[in-house]
This record gives C-alpha cells, sequence and structure tokens, in this order.
C-alpha cells in the first residue's frame, strides 16, 4: 500500500522528481501552528455535528497540539512522504493516537484547508505588519513636530521650486504610509472570510457549523460559496497590491533620501548603523540601507504581477497551480516585515544638517512671492508672473541674486513695487504664508502633526 494519503489509487511511484517537483513542504511548514489551530477547531465542528465524539475531538486536539510543541521545539522530523503541511502534520498525529487521527479529515480537503491555513498564517503576519508600519508613521510625526523651524528647499522636476519645511517633506511621506495602514486595514475583512467546511469543491456532507468554526478561529466571515472559496486567492493579490504600493511608497522616501544624502546636497546623513563601505574607497559610506528599499521594490511587484499571470487562466475552483501563491506570499511578507523596520531605523537615527538645508534656500525661489506681491496690490496673477520672471532676468544681467534688486530696479519693471517689496526676501516669512490647509506654514503643518497623532491614537 501507498504511504500517501491520497495512494489509495496509486499503483506505481512517482517519479522522484515529480516527488520534489510537487512538494511543498519546504516552503508551506511555515504555516504549522495555522494548520494546526485550524484542525483543532474542525475537530471540535466534527464532535459537534455528531460525526464523532466529543472524547474523539479531545483525543484529536490533545494529539495535534503535542504535534504543535514538536514543531516549536524543533524536533518534528520531516518524513520522505511528507508532501505539505497538512499531510505531515496528519501523518505525525496518525503515529502518536493511531486509527482515531483517520477520523480528522471528515468531510475535510486540502483544498478548504489550505486556504484556511494561508488566511489564518496571514492574518497574524497582517497584525505585525499594522504595527511596524504605524511605528514608522509615528516616528515620522514625532521628528516633524521636533523639527518644525527647519526650511528645506522644495523641488518639482528635482529643479528648486519653493521653501517648504523639512517637517513637511517629513509627512507628505508619513501620509502615503497612512494610506498604505488604511489600505492595509480594509483588505483585512477580506482576507477573514472562511473556507473551511467547503471540502474538495462541493461543500461538507456532515453539517459542520461553520459559524462555529469561524467564531474558533477568528474569521470575520464565512465564505459563502464553496466553488469559490477553494480557489478565491483574491486575498493573496490584493495583499501583494498593497504591499506592492507601500514598497513603492518606501522606494520613493528612499530615493529622496539618497539624493539629500549625496555631498552636493548634504541635507541628511544616514547612520552608520544603516550604511555600508566600500572593499576599494576608503572614503565611501553609502546608504545601502535605501538603495536596498528601492532596489526590493521590484522584486514585489514582480510577485504581484507573477502571481497575477498563475492565476488568470485557471478554470474554476482547486488547481495544482495555485500552490504557487504560497512564495510570493512570503516573500513579500518577509521582504515588507524587514523593509518597514529598516525605514524606522534609518528615518529615527537620521542626522539632519539644518545649516546645509538652509543655505541651499536661494533667493530665485522666491520669485513667485515677487509676483503674489504684486498680486496682493491688485494686479492680475498673469501678468505679475511675467513681471516676476523679467526681474529674474534683470538680475541674470546685473549679475545679482534677485534679492539684489532694489525697489527702485523692481519700479523700472513695474510701478507698483513700493519699498516694503523688501520683506519678501524671507523664506520664513514665504513659507509661513502658505497657511491654508496642507500648507507649509508652521501652523498648517503642526495641524498635520495632531491629525496623524490622533490617527495613531
Ligand atoms: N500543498 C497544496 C497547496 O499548497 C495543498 C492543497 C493540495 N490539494 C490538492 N488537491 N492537491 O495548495
Amino acid at each position: 500500500m501507498s504511504t500517501k494519503l491520497w495512494g489509495g489509487r496509486f499503483t506505481g511511484a512517482n517519479d522522484p522528481l515529480m516527488e520534489a517537483f510537487n512538494a511543498s513542504i519546504s516552503f508551506d511548514k511555515r504555516m504549522w501552528r495555522a494548520d494546526i489551530t485550524g484542525s483543532q477547531a474542525y475537530a471540535r465542528a466534527l464532535a459537534r455535528s455528531g460525526i464523532i465524539s466529543g472524547d474523539e475531538a479531545e483525543t484529536l486536539s490533545a494529539g495535534l497540539e503535542r504535534v504543535a510543541d514538536e514543531w516549536a521545539a524543533g524536533t518534528f522530523e520531516l518524513r520522505p512522504g511528507d508532501e505539505d503541511i497538512h499531510t505531515a502534520n496528519e501523518r505525525r498525529l496518525t503515529e502518536l493516537l493511531g486509527d482515531v487521527a483517520g477520523k480528522l479529515h471528515t468531510g475535510r480537503s486540502r483544498n478548504d484547508q489550505v486556504a484556511t491555513d494561508t488566511r489564518l498564517w496571514l492574518l497574524g503576519e497582517i497584525v505585525e505588519m499594522r504595527r511596524h508600519l504605524h511605528d514608522l508613521i509615528r516616528t515620522a510625526v514625532e521628528r516633524a513636530a521636533a523639527e518644525i523651524d527647519l526650511l528645506m528647499p522644495g523641488y518639482t522636476h528635482l529643479q528648486p521650486a519653493q521653501p517648504t519645511r523639512w517637517s513637511h517633506w517629513l509627512l507628505s511621506h508619513a501620509w502615503a504610509w497612512q494610506r498604505d495602514a488604511q489600505r492595509l486595514d480594509e483588505l483585512t475583512s477580506r482576507v477573514s472570510s472562511l473556507p473551511l467546511g467547503s471540502g474538495a469543491l462541493a461543500g461538507n456532507p456532515f453539517g459542520v457549523d461553520r459559524g462555529f468554526l469561524a467564531g474558533e478561529l477568528g474569521f470575520a466571515s464565512v465564505a459563502s460559496n464553496s466553488l469559490d472559496a477553494v480557489s478565491d486567492r483574491d486575498f493573496v493579490a490584493e495583499f501583494l497590491f498593497w504591499a506592492s504600493l507601500t514598497m513603492l511608497h518606501l522606494s520613493r522616501w528612499s530615493e529622496d533620501l539618497i539624493i539629500y544624502s549625496s555631498r552636493e546636497f548634504g541635507f541628511v546623513v544616514v547612520a552608520d548603523a544603516y550604511s555600508t563601505g566600500s572593499s576599494l574607497m576608503p572614503q565611501k559610506k553609502n546608504p545601502d540601507s535605501l538603495e536596498l528599499l528601492r532596489g526590493k521594490s521590484g522584486r514585489v511587484f514582480g510577485e504581484l504581477s507573477g502571481f497575477l499571470m498563475t492565476m488568470k487562466g485557471l478554470p474554476s475552483t482547486f488547481n495544482k497551480d495555485l500552490q504557487e501563491d504560497k512564495e510570493p506570499l512570503y516573500d513579500a511578507v518577509d521582504t515588507l516585515r524587514d523593509s518597514v523596520q529598516i525605514a524606522n531605523g534609518v528615518l529615527a537615527t537620521l542626522t539632519v544638517n539644518a545649516e546645509k538645508m538652509a543655505a541651499s534656500l536661494v533667493p530665485e525661489m522666491l520669485a513667485t512671492d515677487l509676483a503674489e506681491y504684486l498680486v496682493r496690490k491688485g494686479i492680475p496673477f498673469r501678468e505679475t508672473h511675467h513681471v516676476a520672471g523679467a526681474a529674474v532676468r534683470l538680475a541674470e544681467e546685473k549679475g545679482l541674486p534677485l534679492s539684489g534688486l532694489t525697489p527702485a530696479d523692481l519700479r523700472t519693471l513695474h510701478p507698483a513695487f513700493g519699498d516694503d517689496v523688501a520683506d519678501v526676501w524671507n523664506y520664513e516669512r514665504s513659507v509661513d504664508q502658505r497657511d491654508a490647509t496642507g500648507g507649509s506654514s508652521r501652523r498648517a503643518v503642526l495641524a498635520q502633526i495632531d491629525e496623524l497623532r490622533a490617527w495613531l491614537g
């Protein structure tokens, strides 16, 4: 007789390469806890339906706990026939309990089992992920509060544009991460839909109470259609998209900091703890942490697009292709868990060079403010934009910074310039004038900080 759980109809052995090709134990063993917990709940549900006795359910549950203890202690020994975590646990349970172990899989299939395990495992990872993300957002918010006074150049097209606050830049990324955290919460309800009790595809014949199972396992709802339940991997695709967008945000944040930490900018210094040196050039200190965050984003995007390819042509219900959901999912979870923590570490230990940031502000970045000065005197903006442009040209011709033009120089361009135009050449004032909600004024930035602190709780 074949040693395989499904071996009854088989006479020949598998090609050894096929055996290895088919097996998922090398990676899905990490879901051992979810598999045990799911089986314990299922044993209780079987007893409630009357198909096994209460004593048998307790025996199964206690036996499963012994299997769990072996995994936890690192003493679980894999055997050659252990195809996946489900077969491995059942094989071991049979060794420990004998015949009664054969009752556990009554009315269940690995199809509803694996979908349940994967969801249960992911729900646990999401709890941890949410915590790391909140930590990162908190670090950004607290830095923004502590460093509210620091001004820096703001860029569009990577060209100096208008002065802004360092805090405003920090929070611009914190808001993207906050949306990531919200998105994670929103997708959680769809991960938390229970497949168990759907059987291989057609449903459970022993009347197991799926609402009871959902309650035992902490699922928010019960999947309504067994055919859908065993093949629905939307939760994997959705998580991979979430991971991709979160990595995209981390990557763009990293790119900013890579630029700001270059010698030419010198706005920030990445701590030694998150940098590495060059094996050849002794002077080098490279922001490898940030480059890896940027680089690893590509790997996660690949996992999303690869998985969508895996899914797109599948006929209804379970197909073995679905086993290919796990490695991308696991890798994305691992990559995100590390990446968010590394980003937090980089941000918490980053040194800011306030002088260098302030010294990079140039009067030309106030050309818009010059136009706005005339707007406040009642001149239409379209006209004032031209006048300020002419002022930039005039200063260039005279070899002066824009602020070097006297009120008299400016009056040659427009009669409305008064002596109070000198007030325009003040970066702090420029920033604080942008006081509408969402702007870079001190008040508006403090309001963002309050809003994010309230959200963090
Ligand atoms: N290892 C399989 C997976 O990861 C478990 C489900 C196997 N089901 C089956 N009908 N062969 O999806």
